[in-house]
């Protein structure tokens, strides 16, 4: 036998010299989750994640940051008195969220915040945009989007993540931001969001399902993706890159890598991947019943998605990741 595979995996020298892709925590970006008060509150189906006061989130933060972890997205999880229709909430300069930006910001100046633009922590319907005429009215939501992205961007957030899928929201964002002065407050789409069950725990944490009611569509199918398509994707890519997208996100994660691999091959800017609530809690779930090493099925989901082509990552275990790299 003249060729032998193998002799490029003979040994650990030998397999980092040809390794083809690579994993670090300055990839990763840590999802987290605040709500009023000084504790903290377990999420039951996403174990290891837990809801936090501002004053254990800059702890958390921190140890991320100390780890290499140097990006944090931020979902706050509002008291149900203060949900409305439109959200307004979303506005106020010293509610919960642009409260946590700018602890943050202030303990550690060098953290990259990424705030998320949708309406569904503050909408009492549990959407994403605004119900009207019993549906998800499009246009009305984007004055609701650019203007939540501006309060964002003025209490630091370093980059907005519209997560809502109305079509041109980029745009009325990118224009909102501007004419605000936030001309280097970037924009990270998640531009191939799909309609996907895989979003449960993540709607436990906040709360934030779509509220039943006659009034209401009962799911997100009519602006989140249809999970059978890759090709519709390339029109949402090609829309955000001339609407002035900074990254393009997909998500899910693992069940899309092809998905990943497409837009990471349409388009040159940056692309991120969500590995969601959903995929971390099956990794949780098994490891608890001691079916799958969590350790090890992290970093392999991990490296999953950088060798599909991403460039960074959301998840829910970076801090783990990131001390698992460290060794
Ligand atoms: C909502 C939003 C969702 C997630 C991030 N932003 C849920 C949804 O669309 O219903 C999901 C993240 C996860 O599951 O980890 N704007």
């Amino acid at each position: 036998m003249l060729i032998r595979p193998r002799r490029n995996r003979v040994s650990a020298g030998v397999r980092g010299l040809i390794r083809e892709t690579h994993l670090t925590p300055q990839h990763l970006v840590l999802p987290l989750f605040v709500q009023e008060g000084d504790g903290e509150t377990p999420i039951p189906s996403m174990p290891g994640c837990v809801r936090l006061g501002i004053n254990r989130l800059v702890e958390v933060a921190r140890t991320a940051y100390d780890l290499g972890v140097a990006a944090v997205a931020l979902f706050p999880r509002l008291d149900e008195a203060l949900k409305t229709p439109r959200g307004e909430e979303s506005l106020n300069a010293n509610g919960l969220l642009q409260r946590a930006v700018k602890a943050l910001k202030a303990a550690l100046p060098g953290l990259v915040v990424i705030t998320d633009v949708a309406l569904d922590p503050y909408s009492s319907d549990g959407h994403d945009g605004l119900v009207l005429r019993g549906g998800i009215a499009n246009d009305e939501t984007l004055p609701l989007l650019a203007e939540m992205a501006v309060a964002q961007a003025r209490a630091g957030a370093d980059v907005v993540a519209p997560s809502d899928m109305m079509d041109g929201r980029v745009a009325a964002i990118r224009t909102a931001l501007d004419a605000a002065g936030f001309i280097n407050v970037g924009i990270c789409s998640y531009c191939v969001k799909y309609a996907s069950a895989f979003y449960g725990p993540f709607r436990d944490a906040l709360d934030s399902a779509p509220r039943p009611g006659e009034d209401r569509p009962k799911d997100k199918k009519t602006y989140q993706m249809d999970p059978a398509n890759v090709r519709e994707a390339m029109r949402e890519v090609a829309l955000d890159e001339a609407e002035g997208a900074d990254w393009l996100m997909v998500k899910p994660g693992l069940p899309y890598l092809d998905v990943v691999r497409a837009v990471r091959e349409q388009s040159a800017l940056p692309v991120a991947v969500y590995h969601v609530s959903g995929e971390y809690a099956m990794l949780k779930a098994a490891a608890a019943n001691g079916w799958l090493d969590y350790n090890a099925c992290l970093l392999e989901s991990l490296t999953a998605f950088r060798r599909a082509g991403a460039d960074l990552i959301f998840t829910y275990g970076a801090i783990d990741a990131a001390r698992l790299l460290a060794r």
